[in-house]
C-alpha cells in the first residue's frame, strides 16, 4: 500500500516540476511556478522520508534540512541583484556536490562480487559529473566574486583533454572490475576535481553566466543519474528536467550573443567587471545636461527606455520608473526595450523591472521594439552598452559581429547614460557613441536619473 502511496506522491511532484518549468517562462506566473515545483519537491522528500523502506537516521536528515532552510533563506534574501549569478552558481554546485556524495555512499556500500557493471558506470557519470559541477561551480563563484581571475596557460585545452580522459578510463576500468577499490574510487574523485577546476579557470570571467547555466545542466544529469541508481523516479524527472532546461538555456544565451559554445568555452572573451576602454577614437561625441535631456524627453511623443548592466549596478530601476511614470503624466508613451542577454543572467532586467512594479505589458522584446525603433522620438540608453552597439550589424572585423541588438541609432534621439567611455562586456568600443543623434548624459544611473526626475518635475 504505502509503495503505491509513494508512488502516486512521486508522480505528483513530478507533474508539478514540469507545470513549474512552464510557468517559469512568462514573468506573470513565474512566482507561482516556483513555488508549485517547491511545494512538489517537499512533498516528494516527505514522501521519500517517512514511506521509503529502510530510511532512518531522522535526526541527521533533518537537521540537515533545518541548517540548508536557514542557510539558504537568508542568503536568498539579503543578496543583492547583481550577485544573484554568484549565488546560483553556489547553490548549484551543492547539487552537484550532493550527487557525487551518493555515488561515493552507494560504490562504497554495494557489493560488486554478482555484476552490477551497469550500476558501476551510472555511478561513476553520477561522480565525475557531479563533482565537476561542484568543483566548477565555486571557480565560476570566485570569479564572478573578483576572488579568482582567468587563468590561461599553453597547451590548457590538451591538459584538459588527458585529465577528461583518465577520469573516465578509470571509472571504465572501474566498471568491469567485479570486486569495489575505494582507492581507485577517490583518485576518480580527485581527478574529477582537478578536471572542473581546470575546465573552468581559463574561461573569460564575463562569461561565467553561460558557464553556470552549462553547470547547472550537469547537475541535472549527475541527479538523474542518482535518480537511476535509487530507482526514483521523481528524482529521475528532476534530473532530466534541469538537465535539459540548463542545455537550452545555454543554447539561448549563446544564440543571443551570436557565439559558438565552444567560442564561449575556449576563448577569453572579454573582461569581468569590462571597462577596457575601445582603441578607434571615430569622432566627436556631443554631452547633453540632465536639464536638456529633461526638455527633449517631456517633449517627445514617444520614449523607449534601454535597460543594461549599469542600471542594474547603479540598482536605479526605482527612480527610472518614477521617470517613466511622470513622462507618462505628461503624455508621452513610454516603453522598455528588452535585449535577451542585457545585464549578466537571463531575464536580468525582467526581474530588475518586475522589482520596481513596472508593468510587463510596458516590457517590449528585441524583435517589437526594433520595428517601433523608426518612429521612436527618444531612446534612452541606462546602463547598456553592447546590446545597442550598430557595429554589430555591419563591421565584420567586431567580436560581437552578428548578434541581434535593439536598432535604437534609428530612433530620432538617442540619449545614452553612463559613467564614462569605457567599454561594457565585450571589452570594445562603441561607435554609437559618436553618432549624429547622440548624446552622452555622463554620470552614475541613478544620480543622473534623480537629476532627470527633479528637471522633470520643474518643468
Ligand atoms: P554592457 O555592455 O556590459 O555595458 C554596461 C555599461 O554599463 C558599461 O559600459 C558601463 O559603462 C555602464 N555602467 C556600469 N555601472 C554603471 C553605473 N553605476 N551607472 C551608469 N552606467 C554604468 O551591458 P549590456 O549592454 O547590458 O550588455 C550585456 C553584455 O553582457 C553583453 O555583451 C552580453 O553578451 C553579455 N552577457 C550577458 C549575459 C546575459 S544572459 N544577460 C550572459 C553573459 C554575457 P561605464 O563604466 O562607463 O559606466
Amino acid at each position: 500500500m504505502e509503495k503505491y502511496i509513494v508512488d502516486i506522491i512521486y508522480l505528483i511532484g513530478s507533474v508539478s516540476f514540469i507545470l513549474g518549468l512552464k510557468m517559469l517562462s512568462h514573468p506573470d506566473t513565474a512566482r507561482r511556478g516556483n513555488l508549485y515545483a517547491a511545494a512538489g519537491m517537499i512533498l516528494a522528500i516527505l514522501g521519500t522520508i517517512f514511506l521509503e523502506p529502510g530510511i532512518g537516521n531522522l535526526i541527521w536528515i533533518f537537521g540537515g534540512i533545518v541548517i540548508g532552510t536557514v542557510v539558504g533563506w537568508i542568503a536568498a534574501k539579503r543578496v543583492k541583484m547583481t550577485a544573484m549569478p554568484q549565488m546560483v552558481s553556489l547553490f548549484n554546485g551543492m547539487g552537484g556536490a550532493c550527487a557525487a556524495v551518493i555515488s561515493i555512499v552507494e560504490y562504497t556500500k554495494h557489493d560488486f562480487s554478482h555484476g552490477g557493471a551497469a550500476l558501476v558506470a551510472i555511478i561513476m557519470a553520477g561522480l565525475i559529473i557531479g563533482t565537476v559541477s561542484f568543483t566548477g561551480s565555486m571557480i565560476a563563484f570566485g570569479k564572478l566574486n573578483g576572488n579568482i581571475g582567468d587563468k590561461v596557460f599553453p597547451g590548457q585545452k590538451f591538459i584538459n583533454l588527458v585529465i577528461l580522459l583518465a577520469a573516465v578510463g578509470l571509472a571504465t576500468y572501474l566498471s568491469m572490475q567485479p570486486v569495489a577499490d575505494n582507492m581507485l574510487l577517490y583518485v576518480v574523485l580527485g581527478i574529477a576535481v582537478l578536471y572542473g577546476v581546470m575546465f573552468v579557470m581559463p574561461i573569460g570571467g564575463a562569461d561565467m553566466p553561460v558557464v553556470i547555466s552549462l553547470l547547472n545542466s550537469f547537475t541535472g544529469v549527475a541527479a538523474a543519474f542518482a535518480g537511476f541508481v535509487y530507482n526514483n523516479q521523481v528524482m529521475l524527472t528532476g534530473g532530466i528536467l534541469v538537465g535539459s532546461a540548463g542545455t537550452i538555456l545555454t543554447i539561448l544565451m549563446c544564440k543571443a550573443m551570436n557565439r559558438s559554445l565552444f567560442n564561449v568555452i575556449a576563448g577569453a572573451f572579454g573582461t569581468a567587471g569590462g571597462a577596457v576602454g575601445g582603441d578607434k577614437q571615430q569622432g566627436t561625441v556631443k554631452e547633453i545636461s540632465a536639464s536638456d535631456a529633461a526638455v527633449l524627453l517631456a517633449y517627445s511623443k514617444k520614449v523607449f527606455i534601454v535597460p543594461g548592466y549599469g542600471l542594474a549596478v547603479a540598482q536605479a530601476q526605482h527612480t527610472c520608473h518614477e521617470l517613466e511614470k511622470l513622462l507618462e503624466e505628461k503624455g508621452v508613451e513610454v516603453k522598455y526595450a528588452i535585449h535577451p542577454v542585457a545585464g549578466r543572467m537571463p531575464g536580468h532586467m525582467n526581474v530588475l523591472l518586475a522589482e520596481a512594479d513596472v508593468p510587463y505589458d510596458k516590457l517590449l522584446e528585441m524583435e517589437d521594439a526594433n520595428g517601433e525603433m523608426p518612429n521612436t522620438d527618444v531612446s534612452i540608453i541606462i546602463g547598456a552598452n553592447d546590446v545597442v552597439n550598430p557595429a554589430a550589424r555591419h563591421d565584420q572585423s567586431s567580436p560581437i559581429y552578428g548578434m541581434p541588438i535593439l536598432d535604437v541609432d534609428k530612433s530620432a534621439n538617442v540619449i545614452i547614460m553612463k559613467r564614462s567611455m569605457a567599454a561594457g562586456y565585450a571589452g570594445i568600443d562603441n561607435e554609437l557613441f559618436y553618432y549624429p543623434n547622440n548624446r552622452m548624459l555622463f554620470g552614475d544611473a541613478k544620480a543622473s536619473l534623480q537629476k532627470l526626475v527633479t528637471e522633470v518635475k520643474a518643468l
